[in-house]
């Protein structure tokens, strides 16, 4: 979108603006940024060099892009968006690609699953936090279930091949994704798995076709410690989505 557009009635220039804006005078410490995807409407490199230098410009920090169904991924790489793992402390986030380019289903590749397996195996006592776009879980509504990511059981399976699983240690501590533009709290085998709000307008929950709420925009504060724990932040900036025809 160019700045100033409004996406079902939403600026979601403005609304992502004020997350950031509301969560930076939170105090709350923030160390690192993920974006979980869907970074742009309008796929093209001058909107996320915009989506860059917006997230830098509140928190200059390190920020972890991963692409959606929405987005370009050559176009996210012509922005030179930052998409390399990251290391906090002693846990490292890494991503999944579960995207084809302006797509919906959602799928990991072969080559995507061997990363896991490599990252799993070389933590050696570390934490692992996985991000995806997609879904790993059923959230309720039929329409969004159409688009989890297909290989979850034999991503459970990898996650099971923890070298210090014999102690009861499994090195990925949590899933992360976006794409359901809701708070999801829930685990698979024990592993929390969280989908963030978005920083624009919200699907309601629960819903057998797409449909929009008016539950205001906002992110997930991750807290990286002995075990992964969260909260969901929600702004105080109102948005009134709407729909004008289907
Ligand atoms: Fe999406």
């Amino acid at each position: 979108m160019q700045k100033g557009q409004l996406l079902l009635e939403v600026d979601t220039q403005a609304s992502l603006e004020r997350v950031l804006c509301e969560v930076r005078q939170s105090k709350t410490k923030i160390d690192a940024v993920v974006a979980t995807g869907d970074l742009a409407h309008s796929p093209k490199k001058d909107i996320y060099e915009r989506f860059f230098e917006t997230v830098k410009s509140y928190f200059d920090l390190p920020l972890l892009c991963i692409p959606g169904n929405h987005d370009v991924l050559s176009e996210m790489k012509r922005a030179c968006l930052p998409m390399d793992p990251l290391n906090i402390d002693a846990w490292s986030i890494v991503w999944l690609d579960s995207h084809q380019d302006e797509s919906t289903p959602a799928s990991v590749s072969a080559t995507d699953e061997a990363f896991l397996l490599e990252s799993i195996e070389s933590a050696k006592g570390s934490s692992l936090l996985i991000a995806t776009h997609h879904p790993l879980l059923d959230v309720g509504s039929p329409w969004l279930d159409k688009h989890k990511i297909r290989e979850v059981d034999r991503l459970f399976e990898l996650v099971n091949k923890s070298p210090d699983i014999q102690s009861g240690f499994k090195s990925v501590k949590g899933f992360i994704f976006g794409h359901a533009h809701q708070d999801v709290d829930s685990s698979v085998q024990g592993i929390p798995v969280l989908g963030c709000p978005s920083t624009c307008f919200q699907f309601r929950p629960y819903t057998s076709t797409f449909a929009l709420n008016s539950e205001t925009p906002g992110c997930r504060i991750l807290r990286l410690g002995n075990k992964l724990e969260s909260e969901v932040y929600r702004s105080n900036f109102a948005v009134q989505p709407m729909v004008k025809s289907l």
